[in-house]
């Protein structure tokens, strides 16, 4: 077995691999407390593993949330700053974030705001938060039904990637990351992007590789570009149109994972690709094939396409009244800040709708 992976930057340091989590016991030894913050599925199936594996560690308060993107609000936020209250939590004290993304975006907001700031370290346990969610600083919570609407870039000191956590992680969550790890592949790594081609989520046998491979992915981005200045803003390739769809689907009281409404954001995005850079029809169809082969398609209508319209306004991605999006010029080089005219984007979800071959 490998060593876990250490990268040492500022501000902050990472463990990736196998007995990551063992690998981690000195990053706690400043800290005067321990707080663990996770959701009541990850307390049953990863808190007794991550006790387990660092044993000598005093936990002095648990934090349970309740699961799921709708539970991403206000409400649980409160909810948080209470329980850190009633434990008298300080700044000497130190948060320990362990769940998937729904988990690291909230409490990361919460250990922020709370007191001006408590230090937090984050052990993602899903394979979206793995490659995705746990890294880079963005934190926060959906307000008035709208995705990410209130949070802040802060980074947590460390982040700890142990596969080890993903042994009880359901399916349709292994293929909401494979969405995220798809997508570093098609915008940046076309290394990557060929070691994917053409499999399905659940045939992937080397998953320890992929999840460093993309976890680094992604810290090389956010490494240059902390407050998506500028590349950044690559990684939003498929977001725009995805976060319009998540939204669509939470309001509408049926949540999908971000991972499905990020690979139909993908699927658009590309046609919008192929429209504005022109990028070649086989790259495209390959796009597509990979997507559909992966994830079931979403059975909105044309009818329902002014309200998803209406959501992506609403998106931080808009700039004087016009979408801004990241987009492909070919499979591994995106490009960003390309501004696109509504009666392209409605076309490209018109597109997903009929998914006629690329002409
Ligand atoms: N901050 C960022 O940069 C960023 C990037 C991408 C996505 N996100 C956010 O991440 C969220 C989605 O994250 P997610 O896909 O990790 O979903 P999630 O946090 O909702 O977790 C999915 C489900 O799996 C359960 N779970 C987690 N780990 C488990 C494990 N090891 N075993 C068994 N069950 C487990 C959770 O309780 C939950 O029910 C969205 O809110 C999205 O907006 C944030």
């Amino acid at each position: 077995m490998n060593n876990p992976l250490l990268i040492e930057t500022e501000p902050v340091s990472y463990i990736i691999g196998n007995d990551a989590i063992e690998k981690s016991a000195t990053k706690f030894k400043e800290f005067n407390r321990i707080i663990v913050i996770t959701d009541e599925n990850v307390e049953k199936h990863c808190l007794p593993v991550f006790k387990q594996k660092l044993p000598s560690l005093i936990i002095d308060g648990v934090i349970t949330i309740i699961s799921g993107e709708e539970n991403k609000s206000i409400h649980q936020l409160i909810y948080i700053w209470n329980e850190l209250t009633r434990l008298n939590v300080g700044r000497d004290d130190l948060i320990v974030n362990l769940g998937g993304g729904v988990v690291t975006d909230i409490a990361g907001m919460a250990a922020a705001t709370f007191k001006r700031g408590v230090q937090f370290i984050n052990f993602p346990t899903t394979l979206l938060g793995m490659v995705d969610a746990a890294i880079g600083g963005k934190t926060g919570i959906d307000f008035a039904r709208f995705k990410n609407q209130v949070g802040l870039f802060i980074n947590p000191t460390c982040v700890i990637i142990d596969p080890i956590f993903l042994k009880t992680l359901e399916k349709l969550h292994w293929q909401s990351g494979f969405a995220e790890v798809i997508k570093y592949g098609l915008i940046m790594d076309r290394e990557l992007w060929q070691k994917l081609e053409g499999k399905n989520y659940n045939d992937v046998d080397d998953w320890d590789t992929l999840i460093i491979k993309a976890a680094k992915d992604k810290i090389d981005i956010v490494r240059f570009d902390a407050l998506e200045k500028g590349i950044r803003k690559n990684l939003n390739f498929g977001h725009t149109i995805g976060h319009a769809l998540e939204s669509y689907y939470l309001k509408s009281g049926h949540p999908v994972t971000h991972g499905m409404a990020i690979a139909a954001g993908m699927i658009c995005e590309s046609w919008l690709s192929s429209k504005i850079f022109g990028m070649e029809c086989i790259h495209m169809d390959c796009i597509v094939k990979m997507i559909d082969s992966n994830f079931e398609r979403f059975n909105f209508t044309k009818d329902e396409i002014p309200r998803i319209m209406q959501l992506m306004e609403q998106d931080k991605k808009v700039r004087n009244n016009k979408q801004n999006f990241s987009l492909l010029r070919k499979i591994g080089k995106a490009v960003h800040e390309v501004e696109v005219e509504t009666d392209i984007i409605i076309k490209s979800l018109e597109f997903y709708i009929d998914r006629k071959k690329c002409d």
